[in-house]
């Protein structure tokens, strides 16, 4: 197998268009990307709602690593690592819950909500000389953010604020987190997070997410057998005039622009469904002015949180197992005030939709998968991917922010900036450096 020697930049040729297969394939690019990206990246945690009250925690995971989002007893929130300082066995096993403590199972220390080593059995008899546990506390992220309910942390003390980190993108997450602006303002997680473990990169997810809209034509099969998530049940709405946006931080976005002849969220199953959706969206354009009109429909944060921003209304995160293994952790909400039939209408598109048993899931984990594993072969790994649509085309505009490609849609622009910020975060030494880089991207 190759071994990573070279720059980064020699695997993605950006304004050739050419990315190596390497990046998807290559063990050793693959242990280096989690010290130098995922160490040091902002990274999705969880949801606020998911941590709601003191003692509340989930265990979530940073790149490979498993973390515990939890909240204390005076409803701070903390990002701790998962790994007892004694002898590294896991304090926390369970995915959610209530709790006052972390009990560690293997010799009994135990931890508070703030990450305090609050108890060690035997502390007096069995630990000589005795020693000081203040320093021994649960490791705790350098830095933790919440973004409208969204929890975010990094590794890296030198990183920038998150907002610095989202730039322009700060637009897409913001309509994209609160997309309605119905119900009564607050949002809340349906069912529990979906997990599964498909075989190929997570580089090729986060670039599916963050604009790939030429892929389409992949999900017309379902459509076409009549077992599509549109079909029934399901919605039928006008997305408007398809924009793709990226941003300097290595970010993109598929926004829907509408206008007044466009007819958002005709739920032809539920009648209670549509009224409720068709009110919120009046609500939202009182509220929003002509932003409103502006939908993010899909879209990646760098490097591995995906976000659909209209309905499914759901975050996917790519977690990296291995070069050719992925754990995707999907998430779904609905406004946690909206009636009954609307969460179950939801909960039951949701699942149709997306996820391992998701129509239009499935049809991307086979393209993913098999590209992966049609990529793997010393031959085959020679021939770069091809990511030449729209070269040259991107511009600005005063609607939407970030660099956009306008209807029609024949541009690979996004794909091409998230591999050029990953270039980046592979060869730059520091986040000064990095910062300095992130202007050239057209
Ligand atoms: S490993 Fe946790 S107490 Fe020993
Ligand atoms: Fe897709």
């Amino acid at each position: 197998m190759q071994s990573f020697k070279c720059s980064a930049q020699d695997l993605v040729d950006f304004h050739g268009g050419e990315i190596s297969r390497e990046l998807f394939v290559n063990a050793d690019i693959y242990r280096e990307e989690q010290e130098r990206v995922f160490a040091r990246a902002w990274l999705y945690v969880g949801h606020a709602t998911q941590v709601r009250n003191p003692g509340d925690f989930i265990v979530s995971k940073m790149g490979e690593e498993s973390v515990i989002l939890a909240r204390d007893r005076a409803g701070e929130i903390h990002v701790f690592l998962n790994t007892c300082r004694h002898r590294g066995m896991k304090v926390c096993r369970y995915d959610e819950g209530n709790t006052k403590t972390f009990m560690c199972p293997y010799h009994g220390w135990s931890y508070g909500l703030d990450g305090k080593l609050i108890g060690v059995p035997d502390y007096q008899e069995a630990y000589k000389p005795a020693f000081d546990r203040e320093e021994w506390r649960l490791v705790e992220v350098a830095q933790m953010a919440i973004f409208r309910g969204t929890i975010w942390a990094t590794w890296d003390k030198s990183a920038p604020s998150f907002e610095e980190y989202l730039g322009e993108a700060r637009f897409a997450l913001d309509h994209a987190l609160c997309p309605w602006d119905g119900g009564d303002g607050e949002t809340e997680v349906l069912g529990s997070t979906q997990r599964w473990i498909i075989p190929s990169n997570w580089k090729i997810v986060a670039e599916n997410f963050a604009g790939d809209a030429l892929h389409v034509v992949s999900h017309r099969s379902v459509d076409l057998a009549g077992i599509g998530p549109s079909e029934g049940e399901g919605r039928r709405d006008d997305p408007g005039r398809l924009v793709v946006a990226a941003y300097p931080g290595g970010h993109g976005v598929m926004y829907g622009v509408r206008d007044a002849t466009t007819v958002p969220n005709d739920y032809r199953g539920s009648r209670i469904t549509a009224e409720y959706f068709r009110h919120c969206w009046k609500k939202r354009r009182a509220r929003r002015g002509p932003t409103a009109d502006i939908v993010p429909l899909v879209g990646t944060i760098f490097p591995n949180m995906s976000f659909h921003g209209q309905q499914p209304r759901t975050i996917l995160v790519a977690h990296p197992l291995g070069v050719d293994r992925t754990e995707m952790w999907r998430i779904y909400f609905t406004d946690r005030g909206a009636p009954a039939e609307v969460k179950d209408f939801l909960r039951r598109y949701y699942v149709r939709y997306a996820g391992p048993a998701g129509m239009t899931e499935q049809d991307d984990m086979e393209n993913w998968n098999y590209a992966t594993a049609a990529s793997r072969g010393v031959i085959a790994r020679q021939y770069p991917y091809h990511y030449k649509a729209g070269l040259g085309a991107a511009k600005t505009s005063d609607l939407i922010p970030g660099i956009i490609t306008d209807h029609p849609i024949t541009t690979e622009q996004n794909p091409r900036v998230l591999y050029q910020r990953w270039a980046e975060y592979m060869d730059a030494g520091s986040w000064d450096h990095l910062l300095g880089k992130q202007s050239v991207i057209r």
